[in-house]
């Protein structure tokens, strides 16, 4: 995606070389600054991109992925033994629970370098690396394609002569979520960049604002017209038949078609729902865990209290402020997803293709993984 006529991904090699493995780190996009200051990171060790993501500097299940992919190639540079692949592995995995790509970035680039002798593994782990990110984009780019023929079927059958077709969606689920493109917003992007008339309406996303901070500064980025809203306010607005389909990303989609995304995500669905308006999710099949039957199961980030009783901002006198909100000594309680069933879910967008949020869904499009998980 470009900023200021510059194209960027969220993450790359800090440097070109063909040798970057050996003395070079991965650089971010530092999203913790974002809208208001675009800055990087570099991360130079494994312990940087376990804090990376950790402190949401990356977030999104793409782009943990990825993050952890390289961070893995940059634990083993310090230590490619088994007990140092090992112990870089589990830091990796505990750094964040929920998305699934973060434990399968790191189980494809271990079983990539387990059999190779020590010497190799980092230079194959960063290689492995590359391969993930890239070919996030590809997905990421496919799901776009899919997704554009349903928001232009939508728009055809919606016959608005000129008016938008109205998109709500929640969180931020663009190319910042990922490595290029995003999932939810590249259909919108394509659409766009296509001349379909859209308008999305982006939640804002408390208690950490993915929606009104990043989405919309993508959103703004790209010149896609958009309008922020509270995140209650997107039930009304589907009952005045002012949304036409809402798209939402995910952080773990399991076997049986069950969604698990941002907190609030599971509310939508249930509004979409009753008042007739499409809901989609749109993944890669690195967000789908095939191994896991029920989306009970997926284990639930609860993040800090603080995220919740506490608000930052831009001041206008330009200073980056925070304040609290919430009286001293109230509780707060603060899950950072939850799980939509998938009864609610008009449709998976993935890379091969649309199917049904159900195992025979799956099965359609993806019968060797679901097999392998059997
Ligand atoms: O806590 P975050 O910001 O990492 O949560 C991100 C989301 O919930 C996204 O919707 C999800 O990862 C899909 S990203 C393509």
């Amino acid at each position: 995606m470009k900023i200021q006529g510059s194209h960027y991904r969220t993450i790359w090699p800090a440097s070109g070389a063909a040798d970057a493995h050996l003395s070079s780190g991965v650089r971010v996009i530092d999203q913790t600054r974002l809208p208001f200051t675009f800055i990087t990171a570099d991360l130079f060790s494994m312990n940087d991109a376990a804090h990376a993501i950790r402190a949401m500097i990356v977030r999104g299940a793409p782009l943990i992925g990825a993050t952890a992919a390289y961070g893995l190639a940059l634990g083993l540079r310090a230590d490619a033994s088994d007990a140092g692949l090992a112990a870089a592995a589990a830091t990796l995995k505990a750094a964040r629970p929920t998305a699934v790509n973060l434990a399968w970035a790191v189980d494809r680039v271990s079983a990539k370098v387990a059999t190779l002798p020590v010497d190799d593994r980092a230079a194959a782990a960063w290689a492995e690396a590359a391969a993930i990110a890239d070919a996030d984009v590809e997905q990421c780019r496919a799901i776009g394609q899919h997704g554009l023929g349903i928001i232009k079927a939508l728009a055809a059958k919606a016959g608005k002569s000129g008016k938008p077709l109205n998109i709500l969606t929640h969180c931020n689920a663009g190319w910042l979520a990922c490595v290029d493109w995003g999932t939810a917003l590249a259909p919108i992007y394509m659409a766009f960049d296509a001349g379909v008339p859209v308008h999305v309406w982006v939640d804002e996303t408390r208690p950490r604002n993915q929606g009104a901070s990043l989405t919309a500064y993508e959103l703004g980025a790209h010149g896609v017209p958009h309008t922020v809203i509270a995140d209650n306010t997107g039930g009304l607005l589907m009952q005045r038949g002012e949304v036409d389909m809402a798209i939402v990303g995910s952080d773990r989609t399991v076997a049986n078609g069950d969604v698990c995304n941002k907190v609030g995500t599971y509310l939508k669905a249930l509004a979409a729902h009753d008042n007739g308006v499409p809901f989609y999710v749109a993944l890669p099949s690195s967000t789908i865990d095939f191994e896991m039957q029920a989306g009970s199961l997926i284990p639930i980030e609860e993040r800090d209290a603080r995220e919740l009783t506490h608000m930052s901002g831009r001041t206008e006198q330009g200073t980056l402020e925070t304040v609290r909100i919430v009286p001293e000594g109230s509780p707060a309680l603060n899950p950072a997803f939850d799980v939509t069933p998938a009864r609610l879910v008009t449709g998976l967008i993935t890379e091969r293709g649309v199917c049904a949020a159900s195992r025979a869904g799956l099965r359609s499009l993806f019968p060797e993984m679901l097999a392998a998980a059997e």
